[in-house]
């Protein structure tokens, strides 16, 4: 196991600080924020960034009190520049950040932030993975006639919504469904699964054999 993931695994004496990236409106970033305000939450949100200067992420993020940057992306349209990726990770280790939370980041990371992080990177994603990996999931699942669609936390790894899953939570597709209902109905699930695995992960209690995550039985 790599060293760094023990703080997954020795039960931490502290809140765990989490920085979380987006790029969009900030729902799941509100879950997230909502969850570590209840009593004996293992984790903390420290800084929230965007690559969209004037996202909504960073404005949730400043209704709960916490430091929102904006993380200039560079020329790229679909991933950071490696200036601005080890920009955006020299902003994380600053504050402090121990694990980092996307919550609908729309560019790819590469090796200057994941190196950074490794392995201590995790993402939500809009289907039940491996399907539908990449952009407009839910639009996927519905051009291909899928019945069940859904969302998955995950380890982000070198490849696109490839990493080891931690959670997932399926959701029907109605005949009646279109783009703007079914990601309603995905996001609602997110927001119940994203917070939840971050709680369980940063509580030590995610057990990780290669690839395969599972929820540590208590001992004793
Ligand atoms: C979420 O539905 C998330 O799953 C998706 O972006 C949305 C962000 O919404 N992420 C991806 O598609 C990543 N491939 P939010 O800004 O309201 O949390």
């Amino acid at each position: 196991m790599h060293p760094e993931l023990s703080i997954f695994t020795s039960g931490s004496t502290h809140k765990i600080r989490v920085g979380v990236l987006g790029s969009g409106k900030g729902s799941n970033l509100v879950a997230l924020a909502e969850a570590a305000r209840l009593p004996k939450c293992p984790y903390e949100i420290v800084v929230v960034g965007s690559d969209v200067e004037n996202a909504g992420i960073l404005h949730r993020a400043a209704d709960f009190g916490i430091t929102p940057v904006y993380l200039p992306p560079g020329r790229y349209r679909t991933k950071l520049e490696p200036e601005a990726e080890q920009h955006a990770a020299r902003v994380l280790r600053e504050a402090g950040v121990e694990v980092v939370a996307l919550a609908g980041f729309m560019r790819i990371l590469k090796n200057d932030f994941l190196g950074a992080f490794a392995g201590r990177v995790i993402n939500i994603h809009p289907s039940l993975l491996p399907a539908f990996p990449g952009l407009q999931a839910w639009k996927q699942a519905l051009d291909y006639g899928a019945k069940v669609a859904g969302c998955t936390v995950h380890f982000v790894d070198q490849g696109i919504d490839t990493g080891a899953i931690i959670m997932q939570m399926a959701v029907p597709i109605e005949d009646t469904d279109t783009e703007t209902t079914l990601h309603a109905r995905i996001q609602d699930a997110e927001r119940i699964i994203y917070p939840e695995a971050l709680r369980l992960l940063t509580l030590g209690q995610i057990e990780m054999q290669g690839r395969l995550c599972r929820h540590a039985v208590a001992k004793g």
